[in-house]
């Protein structure tokens, strides 16, 4: 049966843009021609866990519940001690971590700290399930410099359910040498995480996880945008100088960032940490498991909205190529008579040292293919989602690494889609796309990567620290239903 004729009735409209319009003219029948962004936005619970012995411990609560996304409508929802999405977890480099994870919901499940360098045994992938009314506890040291990251169900074949669901957070790493920069730091007020991502409501309010044949190769995409929970929401600014923490948690959208009066912003951070300098942007594309942070310059008395842009390009598979990028009014920012003044931005950010691919040991190749399409397919090999004509398999490791050795992982898009490459573990560097080096807003450390069709992307990539020859880590496409359909591997590291 199509989600159409279902008995909740017609989703929120047609097409992105008008659909978000009915979702607002209905739920607020006093909507003018552009939105009244009439609900501050919602701001995650700072969790800071607390302190016993010399480990900073963190209880978290998988959670089934009801959130009221729109006025009076209750909808189904699962989240991490609340009821959809979970508290930004806040920790220092350095310290050790413990992690208390109880699933209170009724089936399996995971939790995965993305983006880290941690034992295989507490990564959280689908090899770490935790049953019903059990409690999984990893124990682990962080390793990343100041960074945003963020932490989702990892569940074998039900990641993009589970997190459509609600089951996902961000995590904020601290350091000392980021304090010293005067960056914005006081969280909700000039210091905001801000989890992008859509959802399919329909009218009564409902968001069900119900793919067409469709949604299986392009991935879910919802009607309705959500900002940390909330539909078109705003924020009051009151210094000059906003600093956004941007986590694409969409399970399969690529959001491309602006402002509607097109102002300049300054990223200062990519997926591992903070860029080597500051770099000013227009626009900023982030893919599904990507983050970025960025520094906003407000005067008083004004109101801008960001947005997702959307794309005009596409060819052939146009179609496709629009809906993976979808265009969307996402926040509106608002300043009244006085702002604080922020501190400038410094010159300098961070030490990355060199991207050299002389420190390479060898090179990796990782295909990636759709259904139906490219040469595996063509040598009757790989006829499903698959990396190198594999599709996942749980007890296979497709790649075994030595530990401290740089590699180079070039990764190849053959297929009409987008697929944002994710490896867990690590911080990478890009080194070149299809031979050109990386834009300087892509030259930091990152663990997911945009590989568009037809293109080559190639990595600088090292594993430190852990070892452990019987677990697996994953590398997969973070567009959820790319990698629940088997776009997904496995390696070791010994
Ligand atoms: Cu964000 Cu393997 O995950
Ligand atoms: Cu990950
Ligand atoms: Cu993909």
């Amino acid at each position: 049966m199509k989600p159409e004729h279902t008995r909740r009735g017609f989703l929120l409209g047609t097409s992105a843009l008008a659909l978000s319009a009915a979702a607002l003219n209905w739920a607020d029948a006093s909507a003018q021609s552009r939105y009244s962004f009439d609900t501050a936005v919602a701001i995650p619970p700072l969790y800071n866990g607390r302190i016993e012995g010399d480990v900073r411990v963190f209880d978290l609560n998988l959670q089934s519940g009801q959130t009221e996304f729109f006025a009076g409508l209750k909808t189904d929802t699962n989240g991490i001690n609340g009821s959809f999405l979970g508290p930004v977890l806040r920790m220092r480099s350095g310290e050790t971590v413990r992690m208390n994870v109880k699933n209170g919901l009724t089936f399996d499940s995971t939790l995965h700290w993305h983006g880290m360098n941690l034992p295989a045994k507490a990564d959280g992938g689908p090899h770490q399930i935790i049953q019903p009314q059990q409690t999984w506890s990893p124990e682990f040291t962080v390793h990343e410099a100041s960074s945003t990251t963020w932490y989702h169900s990892h569940q074998i074949h039900a990641t993009a359910s589970q997190v459509w669901s609600g089951l996902a957070g961000m995590i904020i790493i601290d350091d000392d040498a980021s304090a010293e920069l005067g960056l914005p730091n006081e969280y909700g007020v000039d210091d905001i995480p801000l989890v992008v991502q859509d959802r399919r409501f329909y009218r009564d309010g409902s968001m069900p996880y119900e793919r067409s044949m469709h949604d299986e190769m392009a991935g879910m995409m919802g009607n309705v945008p959500l900002i940390n929970g909330t539909v078109l929401p705003y924020f009051a600014v009151s210094n000059s100088k906003l600093r956004l923490r941007l986590l694409n948690g969409a399970n399969a959208s690529i959001y491309n960032l602006a402002f509607t009066d097109g102002r300049k912003f300054t990223q200062i951070a990519s997926d591992g940490g903070l860029l080597p300098e500051p770099v000013q942007m227009s626009q900023l594309r982030l893919a599904p498991g990507e983050r970025a942070e960025i520094v906003v310059d407000f005067i008083a008395n004004e109101k801008v909205i960001l947005q997702s842009a959307g794309t005009s390009r596409g060819s052939g598979m146009g179609m496709m190529m629009q809906e993976q990028n979808p265009r969307f009014d996402l926040i509106e920012f608002r300043t009244g008579e006085a702002l604080s003044p922020s501190a400038d931005i410094p010159p300098k950010l961070a030490d990355l040292p060199p991207v050299s691919e002389n420190d390479a040991t060898r090179t990796r190749r990782f295909l990636l293919e759709m259904p139906g399409m490219g040469p595996m397919r063509m040598l009757g090999l790989g006829s499903g989602f698959n990396i190198n004509g594999q599709s996942m398999d749980i007890g296979r490791i497709d790649e075994v690494v030595k530990i401290g050795e740089t590699e180079i992982w070039e990764i190849e898009n053959a297929g009409p889609m987008t697929h944002p490459f994710h490896i867990h573990n690590t911080q990478f560097r890009i080194l070149d796309r299809d031979g050109r080096k990386p834009e300087p807003n892509e030259s930091g450390l990152k663990d997911t990567v945009v590989v568009s069709p037809g293109e080559i992307v190639r990595l600088l990539v090292r594993f430190d620290n852990y070892t452990d020859p019987e677990r697996p880590y994953m590398y997969h496409c973070h567009i959820l239903e790319h990698e629940d359909a088997g776009m997904m591997g496995q390696f070791t590291v010994v």
